[in-house]
């Protein structure tokens, strides 16, 4: 099942398998100032016993990823050496992405405050507080107390995900499966809340921040392994700067084709979910039972990314 999982991995990245210092090499275009941050709590300041952390300040969200993915990564030494399947990587490499929006809030502070109340972290869960925004203060939770009273149901999600962690008979898919139920419902608490602030946006950003948000329950279904390959795979198709009105894909003329046709396809399987009242989303997760289906998907999505991209692999 594991070499099935690493084959499909290498699949995604060209069949050449990525080594440690491959990843970190990557780590410096896919993680914008990953060497930087800080990688330790003792890295942030001390204030009452309790870690200070702002996470508006991007190298500071960043750390809390880095700590996060440095103290997880025992536990993934039984699927693969240096942290390599590490499912926690998709996190710090959204961020690196598509970072300062609100929504990744969510998918920040509860991952890892939720961490650190499973005990993971190696400290307790009174010791850290995060630094409100300097606006809306009352819309984010700041230590595991006040998320866990304003986000329950995602709290429990993230610590199911670390307790089962910790448990030397999980199997890397059950694990990805906690892994996304709580990725899901972290997303969907911040879409609720800033729904109202996709208006903000240019019409074609909030499109595509909807279509995201039901692409989403697709991903989680197939299960899709947020590790290092394939998500840094899988960001090279999607839009490389915030859309703006004028951009229709797939005429956008500065993006590639693939992120033209991703886009269009993003909104297209969006429009599909609504037509049939998200049947399309039931059938999908019955055809994603199987782990051959979702081995096929991978491949699928491979082939495609070759198709477009025949340089850029390995
Ligand atoms: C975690 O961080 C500590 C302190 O920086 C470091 O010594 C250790 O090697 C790191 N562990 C992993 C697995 O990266
Ligand atoms: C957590 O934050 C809430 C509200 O921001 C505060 O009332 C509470 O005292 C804090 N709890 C701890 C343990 O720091
Ligand atoms: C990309 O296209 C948009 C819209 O046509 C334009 O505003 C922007 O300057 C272009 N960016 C680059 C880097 O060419």
């Amino acid at each position: 099942m594991l070499s099935l999982l690493a084959a499909s991995a290498c699949v995604l990245v060209g069949c050449i398998f990525v080594p440690s210092a491959e990843v970190f090499r990557l780590s410096d275009q896919y993680l914008p100032l990953w060497n930087e941050t800080p990688g330790q709590f003792s890295d942030y300041s001390v204030e009452n016993g309790k870690y200070i952390i702002d996470p508006w300040v991007y190298p500071k969200r960043m750390g809390m990823y880095k700590v996060l993915l440095n103290k997880t990564a025992s536990y993934f030494e039984k699927f693969a050496p240096d942290n390599e399947q590490n499912f926690l990587w998709g996190l710090p490499l959204q961020h690196g992405w598509q970072y300062k929006t609100d929504m990744n809030y969510f998918l920040c502070a509860l991952p890892f405050l939720a961490a650190v109340d499973s005990g993971i972290m190696g400290i307790s869960s009174d010791q850290v507080l995060l630094l409100p925004p300097s606006k809306d203060q009352t819309k984010f939770c700041l230590n595991v107390s006040s998320c866990q009273s304003s986000f329950p149901s995602t709290m429990r999600k993230w610590n199911a995900l670390y307790q089962h962690l910790q448990s030397p008979s999980s199997s890397f898919e059950d694990l990805l499966k906690y892994l996304w139920e709580a990725h899901v419902s972290s997303l969907k608490d911040g879409y609720k809340i800033f729904e109202d602030r996709l208006e903000y946006y240019s019409k074609p950003e909030a499109g595509f921040g909807r279509d995201w948000c039901v692409v989403l329950d697709y991903l989680a279904a197939a299960s899709f392994p947020t590790i290092f390959s394939t998500v840094s795979e899988f960001q090279q198709a999607l839009p490389p700067r915030v859309l703006v009105d004028g951009d229709k894909a797939p005429f956008i003329s500065n993006f590639t084709d693939l992120q033209n046709i991703l886009l269009l396809g993003l909104n297209l399987l969006h429009k599909v979910d609504s037509a049939t009242g998200s049947l399309s989303l039931t059938i999908w997760k019955i055809l994603m039972k199987t782990q051959a289906a979702k081995m096929l998907l991978l491949e699928i999505f491979e082939a495609i990314l070759a198709i477009f991209n025949p340089t850029s692999l390995g």
